[in-house]
Order: C-alpha cells, then sequence, then structure tokens
C-alpha cells in the first residue's frame, strides 16, 4: 500500500470529479470551464451546498445572506483581532476561525464561508498599523473582499478573484477536503471540520506553494537563467513549486482558466529587482522552462504546470502579499469543505481506517 493512498476510493460524492488524465474537472454536473466562464461564487456557494441544508434560500437570497455573514464575523470577531494581528496571517486566521460557533446549520456554513474573506483583510490591514474596513453586506463577495483590504475594487479585479474563489471551491478528495471529512466523520462540528482543512492547506506541496513561486520568479529573475536556475534545484532535490500533481498527469485544467483571467487583467507589475516588465511574460518564460526541465530531469514522470503557478500572479495582480495567498485560497475552497464535511456527516459512518504494524514486537515469554 503506499503512503500516500494513491488511487484509494475513500468516498463517494457528487459534489467535484478530477479526471487526470483527461485534464477535466467537473463540479456537480457543471465543467469548471463553465462554472469560471459563467458563474459567480455565491451561486456556486449554492450549487454546493444544495440537498446539504434543509433551508438553503435561491441565489440572490443566498448571496445576501453570505454579505450577511461577513458583517457578523467581522462583529464577532473584531475585539480579537488586534491580538491576533501580530501572528502570521494564516495562523491568525485559523485562530480567529476556531472562535467562531461549531455547529452544523445553514448560519455555521455561511459563517466559515465568509470567515476567510473577512479575517483575511482586516488581519492584513492590522499588521500594517491600519484600521479594519468593515464589510459592506450588499457587495459582492469577491468585490467586498478587496474593498476590505483597500477600500476600492476595479470591477475588473473583482470579477478576476470572483473566478479565482470559483476555480478553486472544490477539487476532489485532496488532502484538505480528506482532512475535513475525516474530522466531520466523527460528528464534530462544521469549524472543527474546517480548521482541520485549513491545517491541511497550509504545507507547500498543497495550498502553500503560491508564495513560494512569487519568490522563484525573483530568483530565477535575478539569477539570469532559468534553466540553469531550475536545473540547480532539482540537482539539490527541491521541487519546483507550481508544477506536478497527484492525480493530473496532464495539464491542471484551472492554471489555464487562472492564466487567462491574469491575461485578461494585462497584470503589469514590477518584479522585485526593480526592471518594469510583465509579470506574466516572464511566468511563461520561466513555466516553459520548468516544463522542459522537468522532462528532462523525471522523465519517468508527467510533470505539468499545477493551480498555484497562475494563483500567484493573480493574486499578487490583485494586491494581495505573498504570505496571504493560502488565506485566499481559503477563501474559496472553504465552500468545497463545508459540502464534502455535510456530505461525509450524513453518510453517519466514522472514517477509521487500519494500519499495518511494522515496529519491532515484544519478546514473548517462553
Ligand atoms: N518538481 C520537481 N520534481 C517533482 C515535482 C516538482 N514540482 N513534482 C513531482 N516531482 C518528482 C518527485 O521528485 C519524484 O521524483 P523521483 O521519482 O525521482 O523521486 C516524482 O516526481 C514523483 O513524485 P511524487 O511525490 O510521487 O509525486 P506526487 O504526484 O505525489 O506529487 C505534488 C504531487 C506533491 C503536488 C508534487 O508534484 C509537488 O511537490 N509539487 C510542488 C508543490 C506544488 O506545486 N504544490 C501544489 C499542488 S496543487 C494543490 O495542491 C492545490
Amino acid at each position: 500500500m503506499a503512503n500516500g493512498l494513491d488511487d484509494v476510493v475513500a468516498a463517494d460524492t457528487v459534489l467535484s470529479d478530477v479526471d487526470g488524465a483527461g485534464g477535466h474537472l467537473t463540479i456537480r454536473g457543471h465543467s469548471l470551464t463553465e462554472l469560471a466562464a459563467h458563474w459567480r461564487y455565491g451561486q456556486v456557494v449554492r450549487l454546493l451546498f444544495d440537498g446539504f441544508f434543509d433551508e438553503l434560500p435561491g441565489d440572490a437570497e443566498l448571496e445576501k445572506a453570505i454579505g450577511d455573514a461577513r458583517v457578523e464575523v467581522f462583529e464577532r470577531l473584531q475585539p480579537m483581532l488586534t491580538e491576533l494581528a501580530p501572528l502570521h496571517i494564516y495562523s491568525a486566521m485559523r485562530a480567529g476561525i476556531a472562535l467562531l460557533p461549531d455547529g452544523d446549520g445553514l448560519a455555521d456554513a455561511l459563517r466559515l464561508t465568509a470567515a476567510p474573506a473577512v479575517l483575511t483583510p482586516a488581519l492584513l490591514r492590522l499588521s500594517r498599523g491600519k484600521k479594519p474596513i468593515a464589510p459592506d453586506a450588499s457587495a459582492d463577495h469577491a468585490a467586498d473582499m478587496l474593498k476590505m483590504l483597500g477600500g476600492t475594487a476595479s470591477p475588473a479585479l473583482a470579477k478576476a478573484l470572483d473566478t479565482y474563489l470559483v476555480t478553486v471551491c472544490d477539487h476532489g478528495l485532496n488532502a484538505s477536503t480528506f482532512a475535513t471529512r475525516v474530522v466531520a466523520s466523527t460528528q464534530a462540528g462544521l469549524t472543527s471540520a474546517i480548521l482541520a482543512g485549513l491545517g491541511a492547506l497550509k504545507g507547500p506541496l498543497h495550498g502553500g506553494a503560491p508564495g513560494p513561486v512569487i519568490e522563484m520568479l525573483d530568483a530565477i529573475e535575478a539569477s539570469g537563467d532559468a534553466a540553469a536556475w531550475l536545473r540547480d534545484e532539482i540537482a539539490r532535490g527541491e521541487r519546483i513549486m507550481g508544477f506536478g500533481h497527484r492525480i493530473y498527469r496532464v495539464r491542471d485544467p484551472r492554471a489555464d482558466v487562472l492564466k487567462a483571467v491574469v491575461r485578461r487583467l494585462g497584470a503589469r507589475s514590477q518584479t522585485s529587482s526593480g526592471k518594469a516588465g510583465s509579470r506574466l511574460a516572464f511566468a511563461e518564460t520561466v513555466e516553459q522552462a520548468a516544463l522542459d526541465v522537468l522532462r528532462i530531469a523525471k522523465p519517468q514522470r508527467s510533470i505539468q504546470t499545477n493551480v498555484e503557478f497562475y494563483t500567484a500572479l493573480l493574486l499578487e495582480a490583485a494586491g494581495f502579499p505573498e504570505e496571504a495567498f493560502s488565506n485566499v485560497f481559503a477563501a474559496g475552497r472553504v465552500a468545497g469543505w463545508i459540502a464534502h464535511a455535510r456530505e461525509q456527516q450524513v453518510t453517519g459512518r466514522m472514517i477509521r481506517p487500519q494500519s499495518r504494524y511494522v515496529g519491532p514486537v515484544p519478546d514473548l515469554v517462553a
């Protein structure tokens, strides 16, 4: 048995399907491409929650309820934010979420959906010595997240962030979703389950990769030779962040969706060395160099671009600092975690696999 449970089917789900050979992602009967092009995050939350809560309202009402939940979370947690702000932004967000009630109802689900979007900008502002900006219940979720960050948000940027949240809302039984389901299977509350997902998402092999992608782009730019830099990394046994996936053997479809978003945004930014230029054009050069280097260095494995590579560019363009990238990922994925937690809870079955003991055995008395 592989330590990573490769190919083990551990749940039946109606929520999403990852076709690793074909490079397709289906979310409740819809292709990612369709959702990313035509749906808002609030609508996707409704799609994921449908059937898992008795009293689920229609699209418009649910989006309004998410707005109300943003305000409620802000008002509940505001007194504690100053204490949390000195922590790393991810730990601070997780600590804030841990303070929310731990029930299983729609109100709990909406608070948890709202929480990363509220806590991330508020904590970022406090860590920069600025006052948090209160949420606007009537605003669109992504637009409000940007407004809470900086007070204004262009419609193009808000749309880009909304598409990002839709793109990462759910993705089969990835590590954080599995962790969420394990905790939910004990009939612990949704907050406990989401905290497990947050713990798993933090790691650099999962949701913690996009921050290092920016560091990699800066280091490669400073080195002046992408291929040589990448070859050195692999020779030192390091992994190239933003590449490779347990399930996809072809390009991650989310990478294409996000690349198109970044291109539309015309994301222009200064690289860390101060030279003007397009981050996107540079990243495309690095991507091609990485694919070439990986093809030669790891011929036994098809290692392709994953979602995190263009996530880094999009979130940088949206004004989030690297250290908050995983927070924004959580702001999108939280809806999928909640739906999976509910789906697991209703099975009534606790997840309790076996391990095989391979340690020393006690001496048996003859
Ligand atoms: N860079 C260099 N080598 C890699 C990479 C990479 N990004 N990914 C896999 N490999 C190599 C491994 O070193 C290994 O080589 P070896 O056989 O010579 O030892 C081989 O490919 C297989 O590696 P596994 O760990 O079995 O591959 P797995 O499919 O489990 O890895 C993972 C998936 C963890 C995502 C990996 O590709 C990785 O570490 N990528 C970099 C981190 C990253 O981008 N994470 C975000 C993933 S997307 C998400 O979770 C939202």
